[in-house]
């Protein structure tokens, strides 16, 4: 299996690379949230168009030990950063695994100061539904992540953005994560990304 996931996930993480790496600047501070083995992470540290001075880490609220950048444990209650204090947050394929996702979004938004980046599924298109769980279970069963099977619509992930107070920077209803063919049925409308920002905070210092 995990032979079969190298060539899907790293097609993944480049898609992942070339849609976050355009937000970070120099010096930021960026965590990944639920950063698992930390892979996405370090890709992110070691890139060659990453800026200088960035310092990026994760945080897992199940830190597997030998990850390749440095990982805050997380208790899943209070996040320990500041408000405001993380320039880039990034949340990736991680909310439809938290039985309290209102709760772990409300933290991403409180500690981002400028950026909360949310990479996740939707349910959009036929058969959806089946889609996503089936590609949830085959690519987290074998590392003993559980799933819960939840996904959100495009209109509760405008309502998601809402509720959070956040600002659209740039949002992509589809995207195209994996090599072709496995694309066709398991990419485009069922993934989501959306750089968000703290209401009222437009980086290009637009009001
Ligand atoms: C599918 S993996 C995604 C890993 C990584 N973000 C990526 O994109 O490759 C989901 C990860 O989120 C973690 N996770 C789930 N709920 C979490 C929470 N409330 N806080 C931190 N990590 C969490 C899980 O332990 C798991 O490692």
């Amino acid at each position: 299996m995990a032979l079969l996931h190298r060539p899907i996930y790293n097609h993944r993480l480049r898609v992942l690379l070339d849609a976050i790496i355009p937000h970070i600047r120099a010096g930021d501070q960026v965590v990944d949230v639920g950063c698992g083995n930390g892979t996405l992470a370090h890709a992110i540290a070691t890139d060659p168009r990453t800026p200088e001075g960035v310092r990026v880490r994760g945080l897992e609220r199940y830190p597997r030990g030998g990850e390749p950048v440095e990982v805050i444990p997380y208790d899943g209650e209070r996040m320990p950063f500041g408000d405001n204090e993380i320039d880039v947050v990034i949340v990736a394929d991680v909310l439809h695994h938290e039985p309290n996702p209102d709760h772990l979004a409300d933290e991403c938004a409180r500690v981002a100061g400028r950026h909360l980046i949310v990479k996740d599924h939707q349910v959009k298109g036929v058969l959806a539904q089946q889609r996503i769980s089936f590609l949830d279970w085959a690519a987290n069963a074998p590392y003993g992540v559980p799933c819960l099977y939840r996904y959100n619509t495009p209109s509760e992930w405008v309502a998601f953005r809402e509720r959070l107070g956040m600002d659209p920077v740039e949002v992509r209803d589809g995207m195209r994560v994996y090599p072709i063919v496995f694309e066709q049925i398991f990419g485009g409308s069922l993934h989501y990304l959306a750089v968000l920002t703290p209401g009222g905070n437009h980086p290009d210092g637009a009001a």
